[in-house]
């Protein structure tokens, strides 16, 4: 039916021939810094982390664990050093036991233990902020939800 419209068309006028416009040049490396990729992939999952474990929703509690140690070892890969810290050696060294208790707070389904180790984690955020000198970001855990669209609350068996 469309090829049928577009025979039904006038031929088309050849364009006169024109000189090749210029070539626009490649965009720069895309390249975000710590803050943006802090604000990118850490910050969400530790919002996100800390509703599942107030819904008690364990099994995304599981997921989105994962998802932050993935967040950790992004960051790490891809910014292994900021200014003088060494960031690949710094992530793990403050958040390798508190995410390893939050992920038996878990499995246990412990909903006190999951509070605890969330606080601990989120202690290692504000060390490493103060030891970066920028003990002005503070971390806390979430105190309302920012994402009206998901539904953190375990689904009905
Ligand atoms: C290895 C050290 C380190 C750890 C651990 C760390 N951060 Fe950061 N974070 C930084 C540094 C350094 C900056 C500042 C980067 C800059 O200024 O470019 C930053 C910046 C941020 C920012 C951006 C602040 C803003 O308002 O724009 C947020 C948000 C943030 N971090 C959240 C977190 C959270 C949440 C955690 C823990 C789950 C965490 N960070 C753990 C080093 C760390």
């Amino acid at each position: 039916m469309f090829l049928a419209v577009l025979a039904a068309l006038p031929a088309v006028q050849q364009a006169p021939a024109q000189t090749a416009p210029p070539a626009n040049p490649p965009p720069p490396e895309f390249r975000a810094g710590l803050g943006d990729l802090m604000t990118m992939w850490v910050q969400p999952r530790h919002i996100k982390l800390g509703l599942a474990g107030q819904a008690g929703n364990w099994s995304y509690a599981a997921y989105e664990l994962h998802e932050m140690q993935e967040a950790f070892q992004k960051v790490a890969r891809y910014v292994p050093q900021w200014r003088s810290m060494p960031v690949a050696e710094m992530l793990p060294a403050l958040t390798k036991v508190p995410l390893a208790a939050m992920e038996r707070a878990i499995q246990a389904q412990d909903a006190a233990r999951f509070a605890a180790a969330y606080e601990q984690l989120t202690e290692g955020c504000n060390q490493c902020h103060q030891a970066a000198d920028r003990g002005m970001i503070v971390i806390r855990g979430p105190t309302g939800n920012p994402f009206p669209d998901q539904d953190f609350r375990p689904r009905a068996p």
